[in-house]
């Protein structure tokens, strides 16, 4: 089979390799897939660039989720997959044409469901189900504010907090980007690389206070995300975009860990709020059924539509560098898929 190599740390062209490799093997507990198409993650372009802990050893082959036809299964897995075209969660080898994974991180959609909808669908909505339904229980009218909101996790947590009647603060980089999400019906949209956001919620606000905030980014707006918190409110953090041009080394782990901040957990009691961080890998290994739960639960949403998974672009696999940093940029609304 065909698969893309991250040989190198560094720009796409360096880094990526097409390369022929042979077809991996189902352990017990999990299923082959000859994939179609495969989705890009901002997590991707972190283990590129080489910040991402847990990237394997190079050269390796990264890749979060793959849509494809299942074509065998180890003799563990519960049920008859093969044949069956399935949307899979990947803990890495997605980029290949072939890839295996447990028979838990697949779901499959009712006929022809588009592979790019499905992609999208996959790793980002569900980490959001994770973040929105399983960490919080949030009602009607209740505040949130959703960082990177125009993302692929940031759509959809935009969309479920929609659904649940939330009054939505949202913040992303370009105007393009507040354009698409006021469309969508977010209420409150802030340029948060033109303005400080803090200071614009909080003026939104007229002394009341947000109730949950999701962020990606981590640094500074901890910081700030805390502040806008009433009591009762919840912070989830599951991720650290604004590390992201701030170099690699040490320094730069130390001055995000400064800017972050550091807290006592005496500190959350007295101000009843509390700290939610967010790991889908983490939980995947730990606790497959939940993340099967929720990716279940995300496709059905999606197939009776009170999911609406927005697809940036898809490029075939002779674009894939040219998708990466487009990613990288920060240039893409929704879900980014390359077709092999
Ligand atoms: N913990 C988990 O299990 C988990 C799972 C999936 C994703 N994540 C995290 O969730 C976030 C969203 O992931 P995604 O795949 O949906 O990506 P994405 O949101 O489609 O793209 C990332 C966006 O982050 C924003 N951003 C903020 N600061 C940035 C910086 N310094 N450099 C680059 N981009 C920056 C950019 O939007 P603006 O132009 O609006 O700034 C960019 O478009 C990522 O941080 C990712 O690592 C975590």
């Amino acid at each position: 089979m065909k698969a893309v190599f991250l040989k190198k740390f560094g720009a796409p062209e360096q880094a990526f390799e097409i390369r022929d490799a042979a077809i991996p093997t189902c352990a017990p507990d999990q299923v082959l897939i000859k994939v179609e198409a495969f989705g890009l993650n901002f997590a991707d372009v972190l283990a590129r660039t080489g910040m991402y802990p847990e990237t394997p050893d190079r050269p390796c082959i990264i890749g979060y989720e793959v849509v494809g036809r299942v074509e065998a299964q180890g003799d563990k897995v519960t049920g008859d997959f093969v044949g069956t075209r399935v949307v899979a969660l990947t803990r890495f080898g997605g980029y290949a044409e072939y890839a295996v994974t447990d028979y838990r991180a697949i779901g499959s959609f009712s006929g022809q469901y588009p592979a790019e909808k499905a992609l999208a669908v996959a790793t980002q909505f569900t980490t959001a189900y994770v973040c929105f339904h399983e960490s919080m229980n949030l009602y009607r009218g209740d505040r949130v504010l959703i960082h990177a909101a125009a993302g692929g996790v940031g759509i959809a947590l935009c969309q479920m907090a929609l659904n649940a009647g939330c009054e939505i603060f949202a913040t992303a980089g370009s105007e393009k980007k507040l354009e698409f999400l006021r469309n969508m019906g977010v209420h409150h949209t802030i340029n948060y690389r033109e303005n400080d956001y803090f200071k614009e919620i909080n003026s939104l606000l007229k002394g009341q206070r947000i109730d949950a905030t999701f962020n990606s980014l981590a640094g500074k707006s901890i910081k700030k995300d805390l502040r806008l918190l009433g009591a009762g409110g919840k912070l989830v953090l599951f991720g650290a975009a604004s590390r992201v041009g701030g170099g690699k080394g040490i320094f730069s782990g130390l001055k995000l860990l400064f800017q972050t901040g550091f807290y006592t957990p005496l500190a959350f009691i007295m101000r009843s709020k509390s700290l939610i961080g967010i790991n889908i890998l983490k939980l995947g290994d730990y606790k497959p059924e939940l993340i099967a739960k929720c990716l279940k639960a995300v496709i059905a949403q999606a197939e009776d539509g009170k999911l609406d998974p927005v697809v940036q672009k898809t490029y075939k696999i002779g674009d894939l560098n040219t998708a990466h940093l487009a990613l990288e940029k920060r240039g893409t609304i929704g879900k980014t898929v390359v077709f092999w």
